[in-house]
Parts: C-alpha cells; sequence; structure tokens
C-alpha cells in the first residue's frame, strides 16, 4: 500500500498511520502500486496460493493477517433457481450465487474485519468498536478476539439473538441501544475519544473495503479471468458493492480488464429503501430513511455514509436500484433453500427476488451471466426463518 486517497477531494494521506475521514468528512481508499501488483499478481501464481482472501496480498494492506480462513467462498451455478425464473421466453441460464454465508462468522463482513483489525493491531490499537446491523459486531468481536485486543459492539436492542449471543461469545462487551444502527454510529461517535477507542464503523476507516473488494477478485478468478455481466448486491451501507467497484477499477488498471463493467444491483429492503429512492429521483446523494424497519437487519442501515459513492457506481456501471419486501425476502429464502441448497439470510434472499423482478422486464437477457451475493447465512435469523417456515 502506497497511501490513503480521499475518495471525495482526492486530499492525499500517511497510511502508515491511524486514520479515519478526510478533513472533508468523506471516506479514505487505500492506493497501491499496481503496476507493481500485476507482475506477480496473475492467474497462474494464484494457483498455488492459499484459499483465502489473503491470497490477494499485493492489493492488500500488507499487515501480518488476523486470519480465520475468510475467502475464496463457493461460487454455486444455481441450475434449478436459474430455470424457475422466467427471462423472455427462456429463463436464467448463467445463474450463479456466490456464498459468503460461508465465511467465518458467517457472513461477509468477515472479510472486512479481517483487513481492518489486521491494520488496526498493526497500529497498536488498545479497543476496537464498532456500532452494528448484526453481522458486522459478530465478525468484529471474532477477529478482535484471534487478535487479543478487546471490542465493544453497539446494536440495536432487536438485532437477531444470534448475532448478540455470538459477540458476547467471542468476549466482546456488547452494548444495546433503543434505536437503529445510525443511533448505534452516534454512540460510538461520542464515546471514542473518552473511552480510547478504535473506531471500525463502515467507511471511517480505509480497510474493512479492502477486505470486501476481494469480493470482486474472486469473481474474476473464479470465472477464470472473466466477470459476470450482472451483479446483485444487498446494500446496507454499500460497502460490498464499493468495494467490488473498486477492486474492478483496480484490475482495469493492471490491464486485466478493460472499461467494461458488471451492471451493479443494488438490493434494498422496501423498509429501508434510501439509496432506491435516491436512484429513482435521479439524485446524488440519499435522504435518510426515516421509520426503518425489516426483517434483513444488514439492510436497515436508514442514513449510508457511502451514498454518494455508491449511487455514482451504480451510474458508472448502467446498473440499476431496486426493494424487496420482507414477505417477497421470506418466499425467496424458502425458494433458494428448496431449489439450491442454500440456506441464506433474508438479504440475500432479496437478491432472488429482484433477479426475478428484472429478468421479468427484459432489463436481463437469458443469456447473461448473473451473480447473486447471499452475503449471509440463514442460521443467524431463527426469528426471521421461524416466520418464513410458519
Ligand atoms: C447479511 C448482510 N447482508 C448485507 C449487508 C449490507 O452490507 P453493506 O454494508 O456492504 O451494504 C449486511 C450488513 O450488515 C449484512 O449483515
Ligand atoms: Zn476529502
Amino acid at each position: 500500500m502506497v497511501e490513503l486517497e480521499c475518495s471525495a477531494c482526492g486530499k492525499k494521506y500517511d497510511a502508515s498511520k491511524e486514520q479515519h475521514l478526510c478533513t472533508c468528512g468523506k471516506p479514505l481508499l487505500a492506493r497501491y502500486d499496481l503496476r507493481r501488483a500485476a507482475a506477480t499478481l496473475t492467474l497462474e501464481n494464484l494457483k498455488s496460493r492459499p484459499r483465502t482472501l489473503w491470497r490477494y496480498a499485493e492489493v492488500l494492506p500488507n499487515d501480518a493477517p488476523v486470519s480465520l480462513g475468510e475467502g475464496m467462498t463457493a461460487l454455486v451455478h444455481a441450475e434449478r433457481l436459474g430455470a424457475s425464473i422466467h427471462c423472455g421466453p427462456g429463463s436464467l441460464r448463467r445463474l450463479y450465487v456466490k456464498d459468503e454465508g460461508l465465511n467465518p462468522t458467517g457472513s461477509f463482513k468477515a472479510r472486512g474485519m479481517t483487513t481492518a483489525v489486521s491494520r488496526a493491531k498493526q497500529l497498536g490499537a488498545k479497543a476496537l468498536a464498532a456500532p452494528t446491523a448484526g453481522n458486522a459486531g459478530g465478525a468484529l468481536a471474532a477477529y478482535a478476539a484471534a487478535a487479543g485486543i478487546p471490542a465493544v459492539i453497539v446494536m440495536p436492542a432487536d438485532t437477531p439473538a444470534a448475532n448478540v449471543m455470538e459477540c458476547q461469545a467471542f468476549g466482546a462487551k456488547v452494548v444495546k441501544l433503543n434505536g437503529l444502527i445510525s443511533d448505534c454510529g452516534k454512540y460510538v461517535a461520542e464515546h471514542k475519544d473518552r473511552e480510547g477507542w478504535y473506531d471500525v464503523s463502515t467507511l471511517k476507516e480505509p480497510y474493512r473495503v479492502e477486505g470486501k473488494k476481494t469480493m470482486g477478485y474472486e469473481l474474476w478468478e473464479q470465472f477464470g479471468g472473466k466477470l459476470p455481466d450482472v451483479i446483485f448486491y444487498p446494500t446496507g451501507g454499500g460497502v460490498g458493492l464499493i468495494g467490488m467497484c473498486k477492486a474492478f477499477d483496480e484490475m482495469q488498471e493492471m490491464g486485466w480488464i478493460g472499461a467494461e463493467r458488471p451492471r451493479m444491483v443494488a438490493v434494498q429492503a422496501e423498509g429501508c429503501a434510501p439509496i432506491v429512492r435516491a436512484w429513482e429521483a435521479h439524485q446524488n446523494t440519499a435522504q435518510f430513511f426515516q421509520n426503518a424497519a425489516t426483517i434483513a437487519s444488514g439492510l436497515r442501515v436508514p442514513g449510508p455514509l457511502g451514498d454518494l459513492l455508491i449511487l455514482s457506481m451504480l451510474r458508472q456501471t448502467k446498473g440499476t436500484a431496486l426493494s424487496a419486501t420482507d414477505e417477497e425476502m421470506l418466499q425467496a429464502g424458502r425458494e433458494l433453500a428448496s431449489l439450491e441448497g442454500i440456506f441464506a439470510a433474508p438479504e440475500g434472499a432479496a437478491t432472488v427476488s429482484a433477479a426475478r423482478k428484472l429478468a421479468a422486464s427484459g432489463w436481463i437477457k437469458p443469456d447473461e451471466t448473473v451473480v447473486l451475493f447471499n452475503t449471509g447465512t440463514g442460521y443467524k435469523y431463527a426469528e426471521a426463518w421461524q416466520r418464513a417456515l410458519a
């Protein structure tokens, strides 16, 4: 890693020191010497590397990794589900599910936390803190335990029980608030200086994005050096989407791909859809979504800090944004489970519902390669699945 750069104003920061937001208030992104990286980061060399996301070492912060075996999750060809999705006169033949539920702590949040905690440890952090909708807290608590650093996890009081239990089991201090993740974020911001916490909030430190971008690298590698045509991503804070788009830009700079991009589809819950609203209103930024409510706890992010980045990436990739209701997610979760053997989080199930809608409308063509991200395991969502199966 060479330096950090503001995603909005371009101001540069020293990456060897602890950094959070830019003085302009926007997120910082890590920059690398990509010409040098391209010399050794090749499909051939990757064949003999460990099957974790740390295989992409040239484009990650070069710390001693705090690793639990995250990344290189299965890319499942969802033939039976694809056959059930009508697309013009045909169906979706090239439908894939990237199953992030297979990560340590059962979600893609492990990716961001392995890089963020590794870096925080290197920088000498004494305690780590983050607000969470659920899964990020579990992942932070696990990596903090592995790193031997205390963690404070701040979550809404009605977060799924499994998320609370895992944080407690990992030895983290859990603070429950009557409110949403935005209130939890305020709590961390107000307490961190006094308590000496290193703030690991989404986009308020630069390295969670780095771990999450490896989802983009893995797709390229798993498709044999190609990218899919369309990617459906359940979007809360948007870090997964921002990370993958950053990966695609890096790949282009390394000469792996051209200017073409997968069309990114941000999938949100109807009960909390700030990005969808902004997208439909042709706005560059999102308004705070009042009274957010959905069973997909990870999508209950009413005011995403990365709104500007998410919306510009949807535009640049000729993507789109749409939402699914809780009932649609529960139904889609049953379909994904019974047709493919994948027990998904409601967030992941939402992408199935969204793909059905965009296939029916003709936005996707039957011969296109389509990837749905199941961002988490269903095993952590006992409350939602009880409703789905009632
Ligand atoms: C299962 C799951 N999917 C998706 C998301 C949204 O993630 P992002 O912040 O990358 O948009 C979350 C966030 O908590 C989550 O737990
Ligand atoms: Zn800036």
